[in-house]
């Protein structure tokens, strides 16, 4: 692997981004190629010490995620969802969420990650896919989304990030903004929500022990009244 003088900074992550992986398609959603790595625990073991020298995590940006595909399937089959709207892909991993929300027809499209290959990768995966993403590596839990509509696909395997994004994500629905989620059945999915849509998304048996995993679009609904939001 080349040194960090050439793999740090943005043209050093694509670079890394580019390198460990291929511009493939994704199998629930027709017309979208992502840099994707095409076995996870090799990249996984190959990148582990060079990403954990820098505080970086396990690269979550390089496959689209069962619940991110579901969710991106259901914006491209249902482009009412998001057309001439602003949107945010929050949590966006490879960029899937942003993508299929441009193509669909959003007027204004963010993205954020807190992990900056990640923020690396969206950006290479929607210059591959023609589309323009704004892509920041920000944690942006508990403020303002400036959206119309959330999109968060696959966000809910962690017990205390995903309350934290429960909270936040029923707040900001609460606020107006509607809130749209991908998840293939996670621990820590909000109950609170109504269900969109269901599809079984293909997957590999190292990512997910499965063939495939049925995965649900859920919109976070507000708290019940009387209720907080917490
Ligand atoms: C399993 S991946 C899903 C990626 C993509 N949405 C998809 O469905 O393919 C979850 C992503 O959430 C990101 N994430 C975790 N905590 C976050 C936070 N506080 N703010 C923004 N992104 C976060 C991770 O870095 C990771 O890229």
């Amino acid at each position: 692997m080349a040194g960090p003088s050439r793999l740090d900074g943005m043209e050093g992550r694509a670079a890394f981004v580019r390198a460990h992986t291929a511009l493939e398609p994704v199998p629930m959603v027709d017309g979208i190629r992502l840099y994707t790595a095409s076995e996870v625990v090799p990249i996984w073991r190959a990148t582990e010490d060079w990403l954990s020298e820098r505080g970086l995590g396990v690269p979550f940006w390089c496959v689209p995620w069962a619940g991110g595909q579901a969710l991106a399937r259901f914006v491209l089959e249902h482009p009412e969802t998001v057309r001439g709207l602003r949107v945010l892909d929050f949590g966006t991993g490879s960029g899937l969420l942003a993508i299929a929300a441009a193509k669909a027809g959003a007027a204004d499209v963010r993205a954020v990650d807190v992990d900056p290959l990640a923020v690396a990768a969206c950006a290479l995966n929607a210059a591959a896919n023609d589309v323009v993403v704004d892509v920041a590596c920000e944690d942006i839990v508990d403020g303002n989304p400036n959206a119309d509509v959330v999109l968060a696909g696959d966000v809910w395997y962690e017990l205390s990030a995903s309350a934290r994004f429960a909270r936040w994500l029923r707040a900001v629905s609460q606020r107006g903004t509607r809130v749209l989620t991908g998840d293939p059945g996670r621990h820590y999915v909000p109950s609170h929500a109504r269900e969109l849509a269901v599809y079984d998304v293909p997957t590999s048996i190292d990512l997910e022990s499965a063939r495939s995993r049925r995965s649900r679009v859920l919109e976070i609904l507000p708290p019940p009244p009387g209720a907080s939001a917490e």
